[in-house]
């Protein structure tokens, strides 16, 4: 009857005392390179920060009216601004054609599914449209009006984050969002 189950060495043999340091080394080996590839597999995934903010959820209660407040989402700065009703209806009474990166008001409080949000509440990325510095609120030419002005190269914003002056080409974006309940959003 043939023994099926050795195949180390000669026939019948059990392994010898080089076979067992071959498969010691191999067995460091391969703990060293898991090591090593460990730190560089580690960097192709999402910072454990960025993946528990995919989205977040804010309670609007917190903003008092007439004021802006930063958070991050994704890492990355948003704007959330809680304005007056006397404000917003400045805002929608803009006329396009002072706008370089024409768009309503109204559309830049919709949310996520295109519905009509809470107006009183924009939400809208807070890096520049130029070349990405985080602008200052209540701050520029629209100012007084609760605008923002990026300090960079000097692009001025209304207060409904559209780009009124200076390099900047666009809007600064909103961000997809969604009401859970009227005075809760999800954000992303
Ligand atoms: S980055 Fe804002 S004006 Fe240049």
């Amino acid at each position: 009857v043939t023994d099926m189950t050795t195949n180390h060495g000669a026939e019948g043999e059990e392994p010898s005392r080089r076979d067992f340091i071959h498969i010691a080394t191999g067995a460091v080996f391969g703990v060293g390179a898991a090591a090593v590839a460990w730190p560089f597999v580690d960097q192709w995934n999402p910072a454990l920060d960025t993946r528990a903010l995919a989205s977040i959820n804010v309670d609007l209660n917190t903003i008092p009216e007439g004021s802006v407040t930063k958070k991050l989402w994704r890492g990355k700065p948003i704007f959330i601004a809680h304005l007056p009703k006397s404000r917003v209806a400045e805002l929608e009474a803009t006329p396009m054609s002072d706008l370089k990166d024409p768009q309503t008001y109204t559309d830049r409080v919709k949310t996520e599914g295109g519905e009509a949000g809470n107006p009183q509440f924009l939400i809208m990325a807070a890096n520049c449209t130029h070349l990405g510095c985080v602008p200052l609120a209540d701050a520029g030419d629209f100012g007084t009006a609760g605008g923002y002005l990026c300090p960079c190269h000097g692009s001025h914003y209304d207060a409904a984050g559209r780009i009124r002056k200076g390099p900047a080409p666009l809007n600064l974006p909103v961000i997809p969002h969604t009401y859970t309940t009227a005075t809760t959003v999800k954000i992303g």
